[in-house]
């Protein structure tokens, strides 16, 4: 039932610098693989095969990543090394990958308003490659939330709990448990100070949106840091009690700043993922 999954890319990733001065973020290899290939892992294993890609100045080499180089694979073939890009190659094959660019970088409510015209007129995943997750119990966080979809068919955004005095870095929730672990979003603040949150419920880089949202972002106006904020768009879905957050089950590494990129790469290391 959702088909496309959106990832929004352009953003210039400044706390990854200089490493990011002339490669995309996305690409930042925890291990041997880049933060972008297992986002698009975690969509495939929910069923979805059409990745649209927000990009930006600078970001071609995602677009590379997901093409065949011939040279190398020539090079290679035949060799102890071809099992190397096994994995890779059986995404391109399973996969079309198609790009926009954001020209300016209004934020991700803009930026995902700019993948519009590669989604269309359907409910849609979002999934943000630097929010590195790995699903617990058989399934990846995103198969999780296509799975609920299909029960709410609203909107839904992935909440984790977070130590209060990190609330100021996310999207924070108030909301009443329907079920356990899902919640009816009611009110939601952008990045809010310590005494102004509703709660310790973060939202994380995945949501189902349903296409409505596009409507409601072409009229969103700037927000927290000048940005135009997605969660400003949801909120007025959350008032017409449109809005589903969901605990997921697993583990998510905030790959966008330093601490949380160690963190994921020794627990991948440890668990002997290459
Ligand atoms: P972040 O704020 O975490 O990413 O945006 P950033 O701006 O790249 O990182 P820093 O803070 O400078 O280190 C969350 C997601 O939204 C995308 C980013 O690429 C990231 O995946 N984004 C953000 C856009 O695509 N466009 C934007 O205008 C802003």
């Amino acid at each position: 039932m959702i088909k496309k999954c959106l990832f929004p890319a352009a953003g210039y990733g400044t706390r990854f610098l200089p490493a990011t001065k002339a490669m995309p973020k996305e690409m930042l290899p925890v291990l041997t693989k880049p933060l972008i290939q297992y986002g698009v892992e975690e969509a495939v294993d929910a069923g979805i095969h059409t990745m649209a890609i927000v990009t930006g100045r600078g970001k071609r080499a995602i677009e590379d990543h997901f093409d065949i180089s011939y040279e190398l694979e020539h090079q290679i073939k035949g060799t102890s090394k071809e099992h190397y890009l096994t994995e890779i190659r059986g995404l391109i094959e399973q996969c079309t990958f198609s790009y926009t660019r954001q020209v300016e970088m209004k934020g991700l409510g803009h930026a995902i308003l700019t993948g519009e015209t590669l989604i269309g007129n359907e409910p849609f995943a979002v999934l943000l490659a630097d929010d590195l997750c790995d699903g617990s119990g058989g399934a990846g966080v995103l198969s999780q939330m296509v799975r609920l979809y299909e029960t709410y068919r609203c909107s839904i955004v992935a909440i984790e709990e977070v130590p209060r005095e990190e609330v100021s870095k996310y999207g924070v929730i108030a909301a009443e448990e329907i079920e356990k672990g899902i919640y009816r979003v009611n009110d939601m603040v952008e990045k809010p100070a310590l005494e102004e949150a509703p709660s310790n419920l973060a939202i994380i880089g995945r949501y189902i949106l349903t296409p409505d949202i596009f409507e409601i972002l072409r009229t969103t106006k700037p927000g927290k840091n000048g940005e135009i904020q997605i969660t400003d768009a949801l909120l007025e879905q959350a008032r017409a009690g449109k809005v589903i957050a969901y605990r997921f089950q697993g583990r998510r590494f905030d790959c966008g700043s330093v601490d949380g990129f160690v963190e994921a790469t020794n627990y991948f290391y440890r668990q002997g993922r290459s």
